[in-house]
């Protein structure tokens, strides 16, 4: 009998990490039933991606709300994933990281006493209120599942550091360099029709014509508040420095992010506010800067495979992997060091960074592949 895997993910970041584990699963059809439910934890921002990759979930739970608070999301999810795993009741439950929808969807399979693999397992920065709730969630997922894919041997060392069992862990690479080294390929098709109608005509000719671009994501909720008041007014210095430079801001839908970031970058003629881009056209973008400041963990994984600097708009990391390689530097929300450090990596002529990196520290494109062999192999026994 086919191995039922159900796959719960909830949010954007989850959806493009697990849209090549999918694609991997529905490639053993016959040995794996695979199906897939999403919590809707997000909504507009996980649909361009569950487009992009065309993913049709079998079961979606639309629980977003406007300005939800993380009680609000985790007790809307464990309810709807409740019913959900008592209908489907899968030999696996798959998820991805540390959002709520990833603890939620683990806590709930580990009430219906379903077993849960956990992909991107064993990211640590040591501080639970920094990334926060991620640290938290990755750490009590870690506690409730029973395979763990750690994206590299640092974060293998972290789960063994915590008392996981060595034969439950696998170090399989991020599967976010599968989902980006397929969205790169599909790059050099891209119509520039669909470029201006995704971005708007005019930022897209703007785009074009910038001598330098900075990409700027910020969103996490640890910076809410005075972080992101800071982060801006640093972005604000940096785009009066270098008015030949524009920096270009896809905004996060988060209102605690859409609102400092209007009134603080709204009025200036060489910063770009963009709606979230669909993971196409921001990959298309993110090739095409010189340098990306971002508090995004995603971003960090993907950026030495386009061969861009990275500056992490936060104070700890659980990524270390980048910076030792020097492709990324912890700058904080400190505005002098975010405007120096910016300035000192534009400034290099082109920065060396293409020569430095010749390899991702964070995965080969192989990672699903490895996941969906040691699943089998785990199962079958
Ligand atoms: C969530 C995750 C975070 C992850 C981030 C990726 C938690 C607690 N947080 O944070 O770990 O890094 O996603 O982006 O799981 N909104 C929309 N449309 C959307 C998505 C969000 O309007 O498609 C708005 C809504 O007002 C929503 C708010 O953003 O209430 C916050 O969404 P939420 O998922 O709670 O938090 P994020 O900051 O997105
Ligand atoms: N991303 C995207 N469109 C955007 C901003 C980010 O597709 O406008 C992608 C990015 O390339 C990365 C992922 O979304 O793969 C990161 O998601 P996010 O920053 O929301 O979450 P995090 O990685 O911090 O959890």
């Amino acid at each position: 009998m086919a191995i039922r895997v159900l796959t719960i993910f909830g949010t954007r970041p989850e959806a493009i990490k697990l849209a090549p584990v999918i694609k991997e699963l529905a490639a053993h059809e016959g040995l794996i039933a695979s199906r897939v439910c999403v919590t809707g934890q997000h909504r507009q921002i996980l649909d361009q991606v569950l487009d992009l990759f065309s993913i049709k979930p079998d079961i979606d739970l639309d629980t977003m709300r406007p300005g939800q608070d993380l009680t609000g999301i985790m007790v809307s999810a464990l309810l709807g994933l409740k019913d959900v795993l008592r209908a489907e009741r899968p030999d696996i439950v798959l998820v991805q990281g540390d959002t709520a929808t990833c603890f939620a969807a683990a806590l709930s399979a580990y009430y219906e006493q379903i077993p849960v693999g956990h992909v991107e397992a064993g990211l640590r920065t040591g501080d639970l209120y920094s990334p926060f709730p991620e640290e938290g969630n990755r750490v009590m997922t870690a506690r409730l599942a029973r395979w763990h894919f750690a994206p590299t041997e640092e974060a293998r060392r972290n789960l063994l550091a915590e008392g996981i069992k060595d034969d439950a862990i696998r170090v399989t690479g991020n599967t976010v360099i599968d989902a980006l080294i397929h969205v790169r390929g599909t790059l050099p098709a891209l119509a520039p029709e669909r470029l201006s109608a995704a971005l708007g005509k005019a930022a897209y000719e703007r785009l074009l014509a910038a001598k330098e671009i900075v990409l700027l994501t910020a969103h996490r909720r640890e910076n809410f508040g005075p972080g992101l008041a800071t982060i801006f007014g640093a972005v604000r210095d940096l785009a009066k420095a270098r008015p030949a430079s524009l920096i270009a801001f896809p905004v996060h839908p988060n209102p605690n992010v859409q609102e400092p970031a209007a009134s603080i970058l709204g009025g200036l003629g060489n910063v770009l506010l963009l709606p979230p881009l669909d993971y196409q056209i921001f990959v298309w973008l993110m090739n095409r800067s010189a340098l990306i400041m971002t508090d995004s963990g995603g971003i960090q994984e993907e950026a030495p495979s386009l061969g861009k600097p990275v500056l992490v708009l936060r104070e700890v990391s659980e990524r270390l992997e980048a910076i030792e390689q020097g492709s990324a530097a912890l700058v904080g929300a400190k505005s002098a060091k975010i405007t120096q450090e910016a300035a000192r990596i534009l400034d290099d002529a082109q920065n060396k960074l293409n020569d430095l990196i010749e390899k991702n520290p964070f995965g080969d494109g192989l990672a699903s592949k490895r996941i969906v062999n040691a699943l089998i192999a785990a199962l079958r026994n």
